[in-house]
């Protein structure tokens, strides 16, 4: 652990614990000079015969590479994007250019809205209707309301990977297989799960597949798969003149991140010399025991009771203490979290019973198990 903190500025000095990475992780020093070395060295533009320009195109092809390693699929399938909703936003209305009035989206309760407004979005402008799969009493998705939800008239089956408030996990090869059977696509949200869980989209069997780098200690920049037919048989929003190939160009509009990209493969050069995401998905979990063993009786903790179906992000209240007051004490002791009603989960907000606000609690791998105890007591004296 002292080898990992080491290699980053916010988290060397230990004098602030920072318990808040599903709002946004902290970052190693060396992705910033990933990024800082590519606007040194390679600012310009693809296509030209100079140094600089080669470079560019050596930072775009290994970060292809990179996300195609960590996402378990083709570099030809991979897009990139400006973060998550956009990337959301670009590719839901490329993938509905041809549906039909009266076709049916279906949604999930532990959804983000940012992979929820696209669709009511593109719901009214082009007459197609959106519901919602409930979840059950501990907060997992309720499989057999989506099952009851499907038919022909279903275009696409649209759940997070892991809710960004409860933790719980969704199982999405079932999610695309039931998808699948009523000829649907299956689109995964997957900027919690993949911050956590070692992804692989093949057997996942998603047909799309977003998360976000600066959830997994990388830059702020939206990554994408496509199952490759998918994007073959799209027609894309470009500039006419732009790159079609590899497929994933097509929808990368306009000039690419260059040092963002640059910063991506740092990121995923420091996961994969971590130990890579199953180490960590490891790590994470007995962390995550660590907690809940930890809580003091006054604390609840909304969904799931355990670690199992879950990753370690949990939604807490203090009894007698409301939300923000306690976050307010929990940050002047040297203890980051935050507080919010909905956490832009507006589907599951309904089926949680707290009046105002709850507290979400988010580990990753870089926090310790002293940061945890310690946490665990500020939470006891509240
Ligand atoms: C589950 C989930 N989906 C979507 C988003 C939005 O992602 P982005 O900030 O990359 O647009 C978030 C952001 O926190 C999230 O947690």
């Amino acid at each position: 652990m002292e080898a990992v903190r080491a290699r980053y500025s916010a988290l060397r000095d230990g004098d602030f614990v920072y318990l808040d990475a599903p709002g946004g992780s902290q970052v190693p020093d060396e992705v910033g000079d990933a990024i800082a070395r590519a606007l040194r060295e390679a600012s310009a533009n693809i296509g030209a015969t100079y140094p600089s320009s080669h470079r560019v195109e050596a930072i775009l092809a290994q970060a292809r590479e990179d996300g195609a390693r960590f996402l378990n699929c083709s570099s030809d399938d991979v897009i990139f994007g400006q973060n998550m909703t956009v990337l959301d936003f670009a590719l839901s209305r490329t993938a509905a250019r041809d549906w039909n009035e009266g076709d049916k989206i279906l949604v999930s309760r532990l959804d983000h809205d940012g992979g929820v407004s696209p669709w009511v979005e593109l719901a009214a402008d082009k007459g197609f209707e959106v519901e919602w799969i409930d979840v059950t009493e501990d907060l997992r998705l309720d499989y057999d309301d989506l099952e009851r939800r499907l038919d022909e008239r279903v275009r696409v089956v649209a759940c997070v990977g892991s809710s960004n408030a409860v933790g719980t996990v969704v199982d999405v090869a079932r999610v695309s297989e039931l998808a699948h059977s009523v000829g649907a696509l299956c689109w995964v949200d997957a900027v919690q799960y993949a911050a956590h869980v070692p992804t692989d989209v093949q057997a996942l069997g998603c047909d799309v597949f977003i998360c976000s780098a600066y959830k997994f200690c990388g830059p702020h920049l939206g990554l994408a798969y496509g199952r490759h037919e998918l994007l073959e048989s799209w027609r894309p929003y470009k500039a006419r003149p732009a790159a079609s190939d590899p497929v994933g160009r097509r929808f990368e509009p306009g000039t690419a991140p260059y040092e963002l990209l640059a910063g991506f493969s740092a990121t995923i050069g420091y996961l994969e010399s971590i130990g890579g995401m199953g180490a960590i998905a490891a790590y994470e979990r007995w962390l995550g025991e660590r907690f809940l063993d930890g809580l003091p009786d006054g604390a609840t903790v909304y969904g799931l009771q355990t670690m199992d179906g879950r990753v370690p992000t949990f939604l807490i209240n203090v009894e007698g203490v409301p939300a923000a007051e306690a976050v307010q004490k929990l940050g002047d002791r040297g203890y980051g979290v935050w507080a919010h009603g909905n956490w832009y989960s507006l589907g599951l907000r309904e089926k949680l019973p707290y009046p105002d606000d709850a507290i979400r609690v988010g580990l990753i791998h870089y926090n310790t198990a002293d940061e945890i105890d310690g946490f665990c007591a500020e939470l006891a004296r509240l």
